[in-house]
């Protein structure tokens, strides 16, 4: 909302977190503002799908919960040779495993209340700017190319102040703050900012084992006579897995997988697995220290007709868990006994 505004164009991947397909598709555009989604795999996508009135690019580094790998530095290479951002939702591998600046986008943004926080006791967002910004345009992105009035004219909203001019480096980052949240009103309470970097003085330990865990539990499932596929980007077989090595420090804790289900199918399979957990909690959650489970196409997803729900990458058999840090026998153990009774 910083960047955009009425008439404006946005090239997002299509494979994103399902709130955030609904502020780009529905909410951004009762304001004025267009989205073009694209195959979050193919950065000649994003290319082909720039217009002249793109403002920015948007994409998740590891999306939730298709597990899409993003290739950062193409897609950034498109977005700065049409002189726009490249904006990096980065929550599912947070910081610890993935720096997204580092590999050239400009802004990324973070959903708090997972990894960041951790322990799912709280909200909250993050937003980041790169400071790096071609002062000529030529080697990188750059405010002042003439495609960001907001950025570079006086502000009608703040004192008449050009944020670009005045701030530099971090010129979003004080519009951001004095005419987004301020009016908006998204700004953290103490308690959940306390919270939060609480949860950050843990990251490191807590990621290393959501990592260990997860892809433990990705090899259990593979060789499980009960589970029809598995997606983890951690798992050598993945067609990812080069990508997600060269640009991460581990495949984070979140895994989809399908059940077979016995002879009623996949459908049934996945409820019946979720009913059967003994103390993987039944959530939409991600990034918490418990392990959660969650079957979108009976739950988030079931409002969607079938093609719906695979254009959004919701098989009906999938089953979606963000493996937390319990001991990985007892999780295994949880998964194997709900298996059972999925396929029985
Ligand atoms: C990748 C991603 N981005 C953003 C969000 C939104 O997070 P919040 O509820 O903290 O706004 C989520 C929530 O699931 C998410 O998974």
């Amino acid at each position: 909302m910083t960047i955009l505004q009425a008439g404006d164009h946005v090239v997002a991947a299509g494979a994103l977190y399902g709130g955030s397909v609904t502020l780009l598709a529905v909410n951004l555009k009762k304001f004025g503002i267009t989205t073009t989604f694209v195959d979050a795999t193919q950065p000649d996508a994003f290319a082909a799908a720039m217009r002249p009135n793109t403002r920015a690019v948007f994409a998740e580094s590891l999306g939730n919960p298709s597990l899409v790998v993003l290739d950062i530095a193409a897609i950034a290479a498109v977005a700065h040779a049409h002189g726009v951002p490249l904006v990096i939702d980065n929550t599912v591998p947070s910081p610890f495993l993935c720096n997204p600046i580092a590999l050239g986008a400009d802004i990324v943004v973070h959903s708090a209340t997972k990894y960041l926080a951790g322990h799912g006791t709280t909200l909250g967002g993050v937003v980041v700017e790169s400071g790096r910004y071609s002062k000529d345009g030529r080697d990188g992105f750059a405010w002042d190319n003439g495609k960001f009035p907001g950025m570079t004219e006086p502000s009608d909203g703040y004192h008449g102040v050009k944020w670009y001019e005045t701030f530099g480096d971090f010129g979003f980052t004080m519009r951001c703050r004095m005419e987004t949240l301020r009016v908006y009103g998204a700004a953290l309470s103490p308690s959940s900012a306390w919270q939060i970097l609480q949860g950050v003085e843990t990251l490191p330990l807590r990621m290393e084992r959501h990592c260990s865990n997860a892809l433990a539990v990705a090899n259990f499932l593979q060789a499980h006579p009960a589970v029809a596929w598995v997606n983890y980007p951690g798992l050598a077989s993945h067609p990812q897995h080069a990508l997600l090595q060269r640009q991460m420090r581990g495949a984070s804790g979140l895994l989809a997988f399908g059940v077979k289900g016995g002879v009623k199918g996949g459908v049934a399979g996945g409820v019946k697995f979720i009913e059967s957990a003994q103390f993987m909690s039944h959530l939409v959650n991600i990034g918490d220290t418990r392990t959660l489970i969650s079957h979108p196409a009976s739950t988030t997803h079931r409002q969607l007709d079938a093609a719906q729900q695979l254009a959004a990458g919701v098989k009906p058999d999938m089953v979606r868990i963000s493996v937390g840090l319990e001991h990985i026998d007892d999780i295994l153990w949880d998964i194997d006994q709900a298996l059972a009774a999925a396929s029985a």
